[in-house]
């Protein structure tokens, strides 16, 4: 089957490649040529994720997904949330992101966040639908680990010590925000196989 994954992050795009049975053709928009920035003007993530899919749809009308991330933090009442990518402004790199959220947080003692995707996915008829997955942890005080990218390196989910930057791909793919969401979008793949409408 043929699919697009409406992204030109290679992290998100080596993750999701991981989770897929070998029979998948997963193309990103590297693979289509878009090199355009998609806007993502949602005020939410399910919305950004609607607009970065469809309009990858309307360009190539084949079966596509798109997710959108957030941090959320409790004791910043929710940000970065849809605006995790441009935390320290629009051109901001991961280092740059993390530092604003450490100085942010110095002093604060509850560290409780959770990451959060929302994946839209439009089938080959134009059909959407939405799925979501979630993990909860908590910020460190410093940047640990240098595996994965964005705030991996700050982001210590619950029941672990290491932060996602510490643990093999496989680890984190393994309960993370992204996989918890693709996992709903394949078991809806699964349910309806054999029907054409994939
Ligand atoms: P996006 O809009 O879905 O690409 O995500 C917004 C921002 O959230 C990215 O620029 C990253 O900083 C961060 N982010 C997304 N996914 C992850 C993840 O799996 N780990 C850590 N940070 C992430």
């Amino acid at each position: 089957m043929k699919i697009v994954f409406a992204t030109s992050n290679n992290h998100k795009a080596s993750e999701i490649r991981k989770m897929i049975p070998q029979n998948w053709e997963l193309l990103t928009l590297v693979d289509l040529g878009i090199t355009e920035d998609i806007p993502e003007t949602g005020a939410t993530l399910q919305e950004n994720a609607e607009i970065k899919a469809n309009y990858v749809f309307q360009k190539c009308h084949i079966p596509v997904f798109a997710d959108d991330t957030g941090l959320i933090v409790d004791a910043l009442d929710g940000r970065p949330g849809v605006f995790s990518a441009r935390y320290a402004g629009e051109y901001a790199t991961y280092l740059e992101n993390c530092q604003l959220l450490l100085h942010e947080m110095q002093g604060i003692a509850n560290r409780a966040a959770r990451f959060e995707t929302s994946i839209c996915y439009i089938d080959a008829q134009g059909y959407k639908r939405f799925f979501l997955g979630e993990v909860k942890g908590n910020i460190l005080n410093e940047i640990t680990g240098t595996n994965g990218f964005g705030y991996d390196p700050l982001f210590q989910p619950e029941g672990f010590l290491a932060t996602f930057a510490e643990m093999p791909a496989e680890q984190k793919n393994a309960i993370s925000h992204r996989a918890k969401a693709f996992l709903q979008l394949y078991s809806h793949f699964n349910n309806i196989s054999g029907n054409a409408n994939i």
